[in-house]
């Protein structure tokens, strides 16, 4: 039985004091997911991370946005997993599509994020999803089963049981432009056939989420759907309220 995953996906938003006070603010929800066996998560940035694991419920997963996959060393700006691993963070998203439009993360790149995580007993939460014209040229399956193939080569299924995989189609991303039910459930599960073929039975246990443009009104009808074990929300889980309706909506 897999676990339902609740995650906010906060990008470049939020100032310490506003993370904080967030993180405040969620500890009763952290504790009501727990009982309804729901996994909540937040992602703030690099900055808000110690904040809000701190304040925060300890049930709450507090999730870094990015990572490098190298130690140590001469990257100006970048961010490693022993620093992350000091402050309690066990999680990080990979391979985000702003992270892959803006910054160039490659499919190669993710592979040696998860690697890196996976190797330091953290938690990968992998992003994957085709853009607007690759949706139109009918694509989907390619592209994501590309990103999914690449992004976790080399590894064993031993290797991959926690991991979390997003499928979150570029064009529905803060858009308002949802994918429809149909199209999430069948792509969700097409990435499950995609690890069953690399790993075997453990992709039965491998969460996998929708992300774009989830809303409180439309969170419910995603987790419906058979491969949908959650959601990765980016703007309707930045205000408190909408926070806890996402949760609320699918207790
Ligand atoms: P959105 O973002 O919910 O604002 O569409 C989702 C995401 O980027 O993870």
């Amino acid at each position: 039985m897999r676990r339902k995953l609740l995650v906010g996906n906060w990008k470049m938003n939020k100032l310490v004091s506003e993370a904080k006070e967030f993180a405040l603010a969620s500890r009763d929800l952290a504790k009501k997911a727990k009982e309804n066996n729901i996994d909540l998560g937040v992602c703030p940035t690099y900055l808000s991370l110690q904040t809000v694991k701190e304040n925060a419920s300890k049930d709450m997963i507090v999730g870094a946005q990015n990572v490098h996959f190298k130690e140590s060393g001469a990257f100006t700006g970048e961010i490693s997993i022993p620093m992350l691993k000091e402050l309690g963070i066990d999680w990080s998203l990979v391979g985000h599509s702003e992270r892959r439009t803006y910054d160039n993360e490659t499919d190669e790149k993710c592979n040696l994020k998860i690697k890196a995580l996976l190797q330091n007993q953290m938690v990968p939460l992998y992003c994957v999803g085709e853009t607007l014209n690759e949706f139109e040229a009918g694509q989907t399956k390619e592209v994501v089963g590309r990103q999914v193939r690449v992004g976790l080569k080399e590894l064993a299924a031993e290797d991959v049981k926690d991991i979390v995989i997003a499928y979150e189609p570029v064009w529905s991303i803060g858009t308002g432009k949802n994918a429809s039910t149909e199209i999430a459930q069948d792509i969700c599960k097409f990435i499950r056939d995609v690890l069953r073929e690399m790993f075997g039975d453990v992709a039965d246990g491998i969460r996998v989420l929708y992300g774009g443009s989830v809303k409180p009104e439309n969170v419910k009808a995603y987790l419906s759907c058979p491969d949908v074990d959650g959601a990765l929300v980016g703007g309707a889980s930045l205000k408190i309220d909408s926070y806890e309706a996402l949760l609320n909506n699918i207790l």
